[in-house]
C-alpha cells in the first residue's frame, strides 16, 4: 500500500472483529453473542422496559469479559497511527469496550456507546464511569432523581452517538478503512458507500463483509496480523 500523503485524512471504522483476538466475542458468526442472546430481549428500549434485570445481567457479563481483555496488535497499530497522523486520523468504533484507549488511542469516537459508562434513563445527568456488575436480584440501581441507571449503550431502535462529527469526518476523508465489521448494521454499514468514488476504501478482516463491493481493497486476514504490516507502511 502506498504511504499516506501529507494531506490525506484517514477515517478508520472498527467493529467487533478488532477485539476478537483480545478474547471479546463478536456478535455474528460461530460463537457470536447474538447466537446465545436475542437482541430484542437484551439490547433494545423495549427490553429495558420489559426486563431491566435481564438487560443488566447481559451488560454485567459483558463488563466482566471486557475487564479481563487486553489490547491486541491491531489496537496497538491504530494507536501508533494516531501518534503519526494526529488530527488527520478519525477513529470511529462500533465497539463498546475500551481496548482502543488501553492501547493508547486518545481520540476515539464510540458511536454505539461505552460499556464502562452508565446513565440515568430519566434525567439529563451526564453519563458517568461505571465498572460495576449488577447482581440482578439486588435490583436495578437508581439515580438520585429516582430514575433507573442504564448502560450507556446505543440499543437497537436508538440513534448512534456523534453522527454529526462522524459525517463531518467522512465528508473530509481521503482514505476510509473498515476493520473487523460485518457490514450489516446501519448506519455504519453505509459509511463506505458515502465516501466511495472520492476516497480510497480499504477493508481488513478474515472474510469479506456484506458490503464488500463498495471497497476498492480487501485485505483478508486477522486484524492483529494484517494491520501492523499494513499501517507500518503508512
Ligand atoms: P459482527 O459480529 O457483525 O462482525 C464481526 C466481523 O469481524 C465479522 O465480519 C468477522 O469476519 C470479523 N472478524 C472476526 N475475527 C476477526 C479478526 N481477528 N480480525 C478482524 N476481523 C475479524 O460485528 P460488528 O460488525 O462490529 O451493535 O457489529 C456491528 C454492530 O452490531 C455492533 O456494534 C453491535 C452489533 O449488534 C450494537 O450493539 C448497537
Amino acid at each position: 500500500m502506498p504511504a499516506i500523503a501529507p494531506d490525506d485524512q484517514v477515517f478508520v471504522l472498527t467493529g467487533a472483529g478488532v477485539s476478537a483476538e483480545s478474547g471479546i466475542p463478536t456478535f455474528r458468526g460461530v460463537n457470536g453473542l447474538w447466537r446465545n442472546y436475542r437482541i430484542e430481549e437484551v439490547a433494545s428500549p423495549r427490553a429495558w422496559h420489559r426486563d431491566p434485570r435481564l438487560v443488566w445481567e447481559f451488560y454485567s457479563m459483558r463488563r466482566q469479559v471486557a475487564s479481563a481483555a487486553r489490547p491486541n496488535p491491531a489496537h496497538l497499530a491504530l494507536a501508533k497511527l494516531e501518534k503519526k497522523l494526529q488530527q488527520r486520523l478519525f477513529l470511529c468504533t462500533q465497539n463498546v469496550d475500551n481496548l482502543h484507549e488501553l492501547a493508547g488511542s486518545r481520540q476515539v469516537v464510540h458511536m454505539h456507546g461505552e460499556l464502562f459508562k452508565s446513565r440515568c434513563d430519566a434525567c439529563s445527568r451526564a453519563p458517568f464511569h461505571d465498572t460495576s456488575t449488577y447482581d440482578p436480584p439486588a435490583g436495578i440501581p437508581r439515580c438520585e432523581c429516582g430514575g433507573r441507571i442504564r448502560p450507556h449503550i446505543c440499543w437497537f431502535g436508538e440513534t448512534p452517538f456523534e453522527l454529526d462529527r462522524i459525517f463531518g469526518a467522512l465528508n473530509e476523508c481521503t482514505v476510509f478503512m473498515a476493520v473487523g465489521t460485518s457490514g450489516v448494521v446501519e448506519p455504519a454499514a453505509s459509511f463506505v458507500a458515502h465516501v466511495a468514488g472520492r476516497a480510497r476504501t480499504i477493508y481488513v478482516g478474515p472474510e469479506e463483509p456484506a458490503n464488500a463491493s463498495s471497497f476498492t481493497e480487501c485485505h483478508l486476514g486477522k486484524a492483529g496480523e494484517v494491520l501492523p504490516d499494513l499501517l507500518g507502511a503508512f
